[in-house]
């Protein structure tokens, strides 16, 4: 739950209003002289009209130069961003050859794996020549590899769970999954705030998706109970299965999963538990294994394990890890097996080196310091953060720390303003997020060091300032305050 001040809240609908009046206004005259300038082949539909092309062109155009920045290096606690201009108001963007060193803390480069590592690289190296960048093949033709093999083993063994699967992107492997499990006359049951992977694999599942409010237990038990009461739509069949979803950290949030709760929930109504560790495996937990080792939970009590390695593995792909039974039903039936191309090798490498030196098989403890540093780096900065009077989101131990913006205006001037100051940070609007809640999203990295820390706490100080984003000044009149919120799930 997210508390908003009234004040905010009403100036940030207000700008929202005037952008949108203003957009239509344009619009308007924009349709009547498109009738001498129409760009459309004759007698087709437009191809890219609608709500989304108002919004790209009259909200997010206007502030793309804070978006997908070109990067010119590999991205490290710092990185070297390229610089652009603009002839046209920001409409087109055109890169230069300049770039600005800057600090970054917008990568999920969790563990700091994702740049030049003293294992890990040689052994990627070597797998390149030895394997090429792509196998060229699906799984079940050409494309396993002893590489693939050895990955899933390593997998498996990582997460806790007897067997695991492997594909070359995270986002398929949610969104290809999920049909697979479960179709008509299934039950989903969707955390409100889980990854859009998800949401679109529960819709192309064809089975009924139900939302429980976000990472609310009590809600997840009323929507069990009130849906294990009605049954199929129209029929009243008993459900053919119930799945719940659920993500270990949230990554718009920085919030940790009430897993041991819904684990207990589950089990009481029989429902399957499904559980994406994408911004929390490698990230959380004594010894990197994610939620379940950080909160206590048995991987026995996790149905399905789902995760990706594009965080805190610094490669790219997702896994799903479970029974036998259930990796081998995978492996027959799911289109992403079958039909994708493999993970690229010099990838798969990446991820067992990785997740060699997480378990200290490199034969040094610098996983087990990355473990360490990336908890005391996280905590560090978020009580640093909140001292200073920044409303942040998310929970202790999570490398995820939203700072709050809310206003659309506040987005360009807080990006644009820690750019200059050599701080690169992402901002995330709507639709990622609920129109009202905009906010700067902070990844930090074990390979940020107590000094890159202290800098970009005083740049970002010094620009909440001027942007006027410190929501909770340090002696707050609590009481006026908590009477001036608004609650926003
Ligand atoms: C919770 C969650 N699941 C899945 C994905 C998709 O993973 P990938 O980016 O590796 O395709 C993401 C990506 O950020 C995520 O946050
Ligand atoms: C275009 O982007 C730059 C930053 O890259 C910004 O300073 C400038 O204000 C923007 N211009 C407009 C018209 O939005």
């Amino acid at each position: 739950m997210i508390t908003i001040p009234y004040l905010t809240a009403l100036t940030t609908y207000f700008s929202y209003g005037l952008l949108f009046a203003f957009g239509q206004f344009r619009d308007f005259f924009r349709k009547i002289f498109d009738r001498w300038h129409a760009s459309n082949l004759q007698g087709y539909a437009p191809i890219c009209l609608g709500l989304e092309d108002f919004y790209i062109r009259r909200l997010y155009l206007r502030i793309q130069d804070c978006f997908g920045r070109p990067i010119s290096s590999a991205p490290d606690a710092w990185f070297d961003v390229v610089e652009r201009y603009s002839n046209d108001n920001n409409k087109t963007l055109k890169r230069t050859t300049k770039i600005t060193r800057c600090l970054n803390l917008g990568s999920y480069n969790y563990l700091g794996f994702a740049a030049a590592d003293e294992y890990c690289t040689p052994h990627v190296i070597e797998s390149l020549h030895k394997f090429s960048p792509s196998t060229c093949s699906s799984r079940v033709d050409g494309g396993t590899t002893t590489v693939h093999t050895e990955l899933e083993e390593c997998v498996a063994n990582f997460v806790g769970k007897p067997a695991a699967v492997v594909f070359g992107m995270g986002y398929v492997t949610n969104s290809a999954i999920l049909p697979i499990f479960i179709g008509k006359g299934g039950l989903i049951i969707s955390d409100s705030l889980n990854h859009n992977s998800i949401v679109n694999g529960a819709r192309g599942s064809g089975a009924t998706v139900r939302v429980f409010q976000h990472n609310t237990p009590s809600h997840l038990e009323k929507v069990l109970r009130e849906q294990i009461a009605e049954g199929q739509p129209r029929t009243h069949r008993p459900w053919k299965k119930i799945i719940v979803i659920v993500e270990g950290i949230y990554s718009m949030e920085g919030e940790l999963c009430k897993l041991p709760e819904i684990v207990a929930l589950c089990k009481k109504y029989k429902a399957y538990v499904y559980l994406d560790e994408a911004h929390s495996i490698g990230a959380v937990g004594k010894t990197g294994r994610g939620v379940c080792e950080l909160l206590g939970v048995d991987t026995a009590d996790v149905d399905i394990m789902m995760g990706t390695f594009t965080k805190s593995f610094g490669s790219c792909g997702g896994y799903i890890a479970g029974s036998k039974e259930v990796i081998q039903y995978l492996k027959y039936s799911c289109p992403a097996h079958l039909y994708a191309t493999s993970i690229s090798p010099p990838a798969a490498q990446q991820i067992i080196s990785s997740i060699q030196v997480i378990l200290g098989e490199d034969g040094s403890s610098r996983g087990a310091q990355k473990l360490a540093r990336i908890r005391e780096n996280s905590n560090f900065f978020r009580s640093e953060l909140q001292k200073m009077g920044f409303e942040v989101l998310g929970d202790n131990d999570s490398p995820v720390m939203p700072i709050m913006l809310y206003n659309p205006a506040k987005i360009p001037a807080f990006s644009r303003e820690c750019l200059k100051q050599n701080v690169a940070v992402v901002t995330v609007a709507f639709p990622a997020t609920p129109l009202l809640l905009a906010r700067a999203r902070i990844c930090i990295s074990a390979s940020h060091t107590k000094e890159d820390l202290v800098k970009a706490l005083e740049v970002i100080s010094r620009v909440g300032d001027l942007v006027g984003i410190k929501y909770f000044p340090a002696e707050p009149n609590k009481q006026h305050q908590e009477q001036s919120m608004m609650k926003l799930e």
